[in-house]
């Protein structure tokens, strides 16, 4: 189990106000140095075919900060164009409809199996960390080995949900699936992330699980910032995670 657990910060939503009045400000790439500033390990944007919120010109600004960028995108080949030119440290591979409201469900790695590996191919040979957003399904996990990607990322949005709406029961079945997933991925001999829906409380839950190295957040640090301010947010948000860190290991 690593010491430490790592934070992603995204900053999508940071985008999505700006974009409301199709301006410059909030800007992503500023409240982005903030964030590491104030401790953040990386970014995380995701560049959406529809440019809903993150645009071309905000990946290179990100780019330009120096941290490490996890860039999430569509197995498409318009988004693998874009990250083979701007060589991210890392590409999360999610799934994307246009109609949702923000990424739902995981990549069906198995159904697309024939879409996904060839993107997973020109990423890791393109030295870009390649993670697939996924269920945490031991199918999925399986099949992300079999692709080559040497992370997988496990979505908590059930999870998340069953908490926000105080389903205890399906809370305690959700949090076992993450839990078993994560082991099994590592297992397998994956790199685990999680990410979707987290807050400060179930961050720090999460991060006792010994396989979880990196957890990426972005819409309740966006909400905490207006109350605390985006540098005061990110210092909390890890302080939750250093501290299920250090009761795990104990
Ligand atoms: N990880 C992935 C792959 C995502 O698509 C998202 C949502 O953009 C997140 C993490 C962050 O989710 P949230 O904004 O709910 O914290």
């Amino acid at each position: 189990m690593t010491e430490h657990v790592r934070l992603g910060v995204n900053v999508d939503h940071v985008a999505t106000v700006r974009n409301a009045r199709d301006g410059d400000s909030p800007d992503p790439a500023r409240i982005a140095r903030l964030a590491i500033e104030a401790g953040a390990d990386g970014v995380t944007a995701h560049l959406r075919e529809d440019r809903r919120h993150i645009r071309d010109a905000d990946v290179e600004r990100l780019m330009a900060l120096g941290a490490p960028l996890n860039f999430e995108m569509a197995a498409t080949p318009e988004m693998l164009a874009i990250a083979l030119r701007a060589k991210p440290h890392a590409a999360c591979l999610v799934p994307e409809k246009r109609e949702e409201r923000t990424t739902e469900g995981g990549l069906d790695v198995v159904g697309q199996k024939g879409l996904v590996a060839p993107v997973v191919k020109e990423l890791v040979a393109a030295g870009i960390r390649v993670s697939l957003f996924v269920e945490p399904d031991a199918e999925a996990l399986d099949q992300a080995e079999l692709m080559g990607a040497p992370v997988v990322e496990l979505h908590t949005g059930s999870w998340c949900e069953a908490i926000a709406t105080g389903e205890g029961a399906r809370a305690e079945r959700e949090f076992k699936r993450l839990a078993d997933a994560a082991a099994y991925a590592a297992k397998l001999g994956l790199e685990v992330h999680a990410g979707h829906g987290l807050d400060y409380a179930s961050a720090e839950t999460i991060a006792g699980l010994p396989a979880v190295a990196e957890l990426n957040i972005g819409h309740f640090l966006v909400g905490e910032a207006l109350a605390i301010g985006f540098p005061e947010a990110v210092r909390t948000m890890k302080a939750a995670i250093a501290r299920g860190r250090r009761r795990a290991a104990a």
